[in-house]
């Protein structure tokens, strides 16, 4: 008897899982109830950049992904991990970094002193030596203390100290808030030349003309949801929908 053989399956490639997935995130501040349902997802190399109203719940969904919301709900997965119950401990030693939009500069200590805190969460940090090929202005100011940076140079410490720790994933909390038009300029071009080499990046912006000059796609964020979203290349198409939800 001839032996039967199997068909073989046809070859697939499985789409790659995005690199963050959030699904149905709901989150509290104590007794208030600040997200009711957050869904977005973030592919490897990508940014993605949350708009959204002041109070909408944007810097409130990236504290629920790094861990530090006491009170949250729903599926937050990282490299395909469900991390909605994890220590914030834990998720930045999984690669995931988050730069506050107050920044976080120790005022008292000087930029080197800066720079050598942030613990090493993952191997692949980036060295003293490849933070001021990226940030040169943070080289000629190693000596001054955080309170003698400009706002510019502060943001650039801020990234500059996540970039140390090893994390691949950033989520970065408004940085061009109160900068002048040529710093914006150079957090872009950082931002940029992160993406080039690798990094993930969620971003949140209220500044959508700066937005629109990294972001691969956007989400719209409004009284704790997620309400739209649209890539880079349609944007042209919502700009009108995207000036009645910014009120811009
Ligand atoms: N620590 C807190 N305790 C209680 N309520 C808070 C706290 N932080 C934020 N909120 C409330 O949660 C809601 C969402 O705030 P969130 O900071 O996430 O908004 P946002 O979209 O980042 O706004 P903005 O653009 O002003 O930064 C707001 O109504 C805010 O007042
Ligand atoms: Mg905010």
């Amino acid at each position: 008897m001839p032996e039967l053989k199997m068909a073989e399956a046809p070859a697939v490639k499985p789409a790659a899982a995005p690199v963050l997935a959030v699904q149905d995130l709901q989150a509290w501040y104590g007794e208030s109830h600040i997200l009711h349902g957050i869904n977005f997802h973030v592919n490897a190399g990508e940014v993605v950049t949350l708009l959204g109203r002041n109070g909408a719940g944007k810097t409130t969904t990236l504290k629920s992904v790094m861990g530090i919301i006491g009170k949250r709900s729903g599926s937050i997965r990282f490299e395909n991990q469900d991390i909605i119950r994890a220590s914030s401990d834990r998720i930045a030693r999984m690669g995931i970094a988050f730069c506050p939009e107050e920044r976080g500069i120790f005022a008292s200590l000087d930029v080197r002193e800066n720079l050598l805190l942030p613990p090493t969460v993952r191997p692949g940090g980036l060295s003293l030596d490849q933070i001021f090929d990226l940030f040169p202005n943070l080289k000629e100011r190693l000596t001054s203390q955080g309170t003698k940076l400009s706002g510019g140079e502060q943001q650039m410490l801020a990234i500059a100290r996540i970039l140390r720790t090893g994390a691949r994933f950033l989520m970065l909390d408004e940085p061009t808030e109160g900068l002048a038009p040529v710093i914006i300029q150079q957090i872009g071009h950082t931002i940029a030349r992160l993406k080039s080499e690798g990094f993930t990046i969620l971003l949140v912006e209220q500044n959508f003309r700066f937005a629109s000059t990294v972001a691969d796609r956007y989400y719209i964020v409004e009284h704790g949801k997620v309400i739209d979203g649209f890539a880079n290349s349609e944007l042209s198409a919502n700009m009108d929908k995207l000036h009645t939800y910014l009120g811009v």
